[in-house]
C-alpha cells in the first residue's frame, strides 16, 4: 500500500489565486478524515443551535452594528455616540418582555457582549432568561479591494480562533461575517472568489471553536439592474460560497445562511411585488443550498419594514426545504428608534413597537402575516447608496 503523506503541496492555494491544485491535493480518504477531524467535539451542539435558532416562528434580532453605525443610528434621534448612550439603546431592546416568544437568536457587537444592564446584570443572562441564543459579529470590516473594480474585501481572520474562543466562554453561541458584493461594481470574479473564500475560512473556524457560523454574502441593493440579473448573480455567489465551504470541511447541518433577497436594483424603473422576490429568491435558494442547511434568516438591506415583512410572508406561502425566517436589524428597528427618541417616557412605547415587528415577522415566518393596521413609519423604505455596518 503506498503511504499517504498529510503536508500540502507547495501549490495549495492560499487565498490569492484559482485554488485548481486544491481537490488534487489530498485524495479522498484523507478529504473525509478531515471533515471528521474538523467538526471535532462540538458537532452535537452546532446541530442543536443551528436548529435551536431555526425553530418555527422564531427569527434573529440583528443589533451588531460597529460603534460608528451605531452611532449614526443614535443621531438620527439627536443622542452622542457615548458608550452610555449605546448601552441604554440596547437595555431597551435585550430586556423587552416576552421579546422570547419571536426572537431565538440576538446578534451582538462585541462591546454589548460584555456589557450589562445599568442594574447590573450580563446582556448574555438577560438573553438567556428569555431563550435567546447569543451571537456575536467577528468580521472586522470591510476595506478597498486592490485589484478590482472599486470593490470591497472583509478583514477579521487573523486571531479569530482565539477571539472565537474568548465569546464562546462569555455565551455566544453562533457568530456573523458579513461581507458584500456589489451588482454595478461587476462584480469582478475576484471580488466574488475573495467573498466566498473568506466566508469559508470564518465560518471553519467559528465551527472549530463551537460557534454557529452566519454565513453572509450580502448583495447590495445598489444599482438600477433588473431581478433577473440579481438572480444571476446570487447563484454565482451562492455556488463559490458552497464551493469554498466544502472545501474547508464546513459541517452544513451547523452554519445559517443570511442572505439578501432577490430584488430589483434600488434604483430599477419597476419595483417587483413579493410574490415575484419570493420567487426569484426561492429558485436562487433551491438551485444553490443543500437541504441540510437548517435556517435561511434574511437580512432586510434597506427595504422598508413592511416590505420585509410581507417578502417573508410570500416566502412561506408553502414549504421549504429549510426554515425562512428573518435576521433583520434595521427591518425590526427603525420604528422602535423613532418612537424612543432617548426619552425614559418613551421606552414603553418603543418596547410595545419592537414586539409588533417582531411578532409580524414571526407570523411571516409562518406565512400568516396579513399586512393589515401597519403605520405610514414603517412602510418607509431604508435604502442608502453605499451603506455601511
Ligand atoms: P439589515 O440589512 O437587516 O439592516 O442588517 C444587516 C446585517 O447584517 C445585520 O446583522
Amino acid at each position: 500500500m503506498s503511504s499517504v503523506k498529510l503536508s500540502a503541496p507547495s501549490s495549495l492555494w492560499i487565498g490569492g489565486g484559482r485554488p485548481l491544485t486544491r481537490r488534487a491535493a489530498f485524495p479522498p480518504e484523507i478529504r473525509r478524515v478531515a471533515a471528521v477531524i474538523r467538526a471535532g467535539s462540538y458537532t452535537d451542539e452546532l446541530v442543536r443551535t443551528a436548529k435551536t435558532i431555526a425553530s418555527p416562528g422564531r427569527g434573529i434580532l440583528a443589533i451588531d452594528e460597529s460603534n460608528a453605525t451605531c452611532g449614526k443610528r443614535l443621531a438620527s434621534i439627536g443622542l452622542d455616540n457615548t458608550e452610555s448612550n449605546r448601552q441604554a439603546y440596547r437595555q431597551l431592546l435585550l430586556t423587552t418582555p416576552g421579546l422570547g416568544e419571536y426572537i431565538s437568536g440576538a446578534i451582538l457587537f462585541e462591546e454589548t457582549l460584555y456589557q450589562s444592564t445599568t442594574y447590573g446584570k450580563k446582556f448574555v443572562e438577560c438573553l438567556n432568561e428569555q431563550k435567546i441564543m447569543p451571537g456575536i459579529k467577528v468580521d472586522k470590516g470591510l476595506v478597498p479591494l486592490p485589484g478590482s473594480n472599486n470593490e470591497t474585501w472583509c478583514q477579521g481572520l487573523d486571531g479569530l480562533a482565539s477571539r472565537c474562543a474568548e465569546y464562546y466562554k462569555q455565551g455566544a453561541r453562533f457568530a456573523k461575517w458579513r461581507t458584500v458584493v456589489s451588482i454595478p461594481c461587476g462584480p469582478s470574479a475576484l471580488a466574488v472568489k475573495e467573498a466566498a473564500w473568506g466566508l469559508a475560512r470564518y465560518a471553519a473556524i467559528a465551527q472549530d471553536n463551537g460557534l454557529v457560523p452566519i454565513v453572509e454574502p450580502e448583495i447590495l441593493l445598489d444599482g438600477d439592474h433588473a431581478i433577473e440579473r440579481t438572480l444571476e448573480v446570487a447563484e454565482n455567489v451562492w455556488s463559490e460560497v458552497f464551493y469554498y465551504l466544502a472545501e474547508n470541511n464546513v459541517l452544513f447541518e451547523g452554519i445559517l445562511l443570511k442572505p439578501s433577497m432577490v430584488t430589483p436594483g434600488a434604483e430599477h424603473k419597476e419595483k417587483a411585488s413579493p410574490e415575484i422576490i419570493a420567487k426569484y429568491t426561492l429558485t436562487m435558494l433551491k438551485r444553490r443550498v443543500p437541504p441540510a442547511v437548517p435556517g435561511i434568516m434574511f437580512l432586510s438591506g434597506g427595504q422598508s419594514e413592511v416590505e420585509a415583512t410581507l417578502n417573508l410572508n410570500a416566502m412561506n406561502q408553502s414549504p421549504n426545504p429549510w426554515h425562512v425566517s428573518f435576521s433583520y436589524a434595521r427591518a425590526l428597528q427603525n420604528t422602535v428608534l423613532k418612537t424612543w427618541q432617548g426619552r425614559p417616557e418613551n421606552a414603553e412605547a418603543a418596547r410595545k413597537a419592537l414586539l409588533i415587528r417582531a411578532k409580524a415577522n414571526s407570523t411571516a415566518q409562518l406565512g400568516q402575516y396579513s399586512g393589515e393596521g401597519e403605520t405610514d413609519d414603517a412602510k418607509k423604505g431604508m435604502f442608502q447608496k453605499g451603506y455601511t455596518y
